[in-house]
């Protein structure tokens, strides 16, 4: 019953990807639409999907965590790689069931760990849709995602945009959109998330919620110490060590000549073996 009411619930509410994609250049409109229709005639295997039980995406979390494999858009099965832990999930949910966004957008799909929680509370909370942006999706992750996404039954809450996060953000912005809630959790430089804070501060509202991912790599601290020393944004408490919340309390009035210093951690970062965290 949850289930199907909730579903009615994420069809009938005036449709966010509708706005965006009306106000969106003619080119990329047909790029930006909801996901189910993107990939419903597209992969059979996407089509037949059914969800494993109600709408629930801790249940399919559970379910990944338990056999260790994910289905893909291609009907095989991969490993299952989690790309944040349970705890930072709980954490998401909280934030997002907190704040109750009627728009979000998360910079970062890969295997939906985070999709699946933020979606969720935004179906627990009937507040409103997310927009997943990663262009590797399919490329990389060969759609694994997604279908985790339509395994939850959370589809209808979804969207995905199969484009770089710095092309995406400044044509979001360009069109007006307005988001309550971000998560960063994309490419990891320095400048990528810096380039991705740029813009998602342009579309984040008064009072709005910014999660970053991954605050103890060093490029990721650097980038949250400019920004907080720099910008109008108040840093939330959390459990999490690697995950960091801030709030924006105003729009950035910065005078052109406005600078403050910043620490940037003495840590280099240029191979993957035996990388020390920031603490
Ligand atoms: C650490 S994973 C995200 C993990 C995901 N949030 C989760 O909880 O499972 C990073 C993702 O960022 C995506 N990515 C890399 N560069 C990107 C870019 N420029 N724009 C958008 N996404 C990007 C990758 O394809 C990858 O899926």
């Amino acid at each position: 019953m949850k289930n199907k009411n909730l579903q009615r619930y994420a069809h009938n509410r005036a449709s966010v990807e509708e706005h965006l994609a009306s106000r969106l250049p003619k080119a990329l409109r047909k790029q930006f639409v909801s996901t189910k229709s993107k990939l419903w005639w597209r992969y059979p295997v996407y089509r037949r999907a059914k969800p494993v039980t109600d709408v629930d995406g801790n249940a399919v979390t559970r379910l990944l965590d338990e056999d260790g494999t994910q289905t893909n858009l291609f009907g095989e099965k991969v490993p299952a790689t989690r790309f944040m832990t349970p705890g930072e999930q709980q954490e998401l949910y909280r934030l997002v069931a907190e704040h109750r966004p009627k728009f979000s957008v998360e910079v970062g799909l890969a295997a939906g760990y985070s999709t699946l929680s933020m979606l969720q509370a935004i179906a627990d909370k009937k507040c409103g849709k997310l927009l997943s942006i990663d262009p590797f999706q399919i490329s990389d992750f060969k759609g694994a995602g997604l279908m985790n996404v339509r395994r939850a039954g959370l589809d209808d809450f979804h969207l995905w945009w199969e484009r770089m996060s710095h092309y995406s953000l400044p044509i979001l912005a360009e069109s007006g959109a307005k988001v309550d809630f971000a998560l960063i959790d994309g490419n990891h430089l320095f400048d990528y998330t810096l380039t991705e804070f740029y813009y998602l501060d342009r579309i984040l509202k008064r009072e709005g919620c910014m999660v970053f991912h991954d605050y103890r790599y060093p490029a990721v601290r650097a980038c949250l110490n400019f920004i907080e020393a720099n910008f109008p944004y108040k840093v939330m408490p959390t459990a999490e060590p690697n995950i960091r919340v801030l709030i924006k309390e105003n729009y950035d009035q910065r005078p052109w000549y406005y600078f403050k210093p910043f620490n940037v951690p003495q840590i280099a970062w240029t191979a993957l073996e035996n990388r020390e965290m920031c603490e």
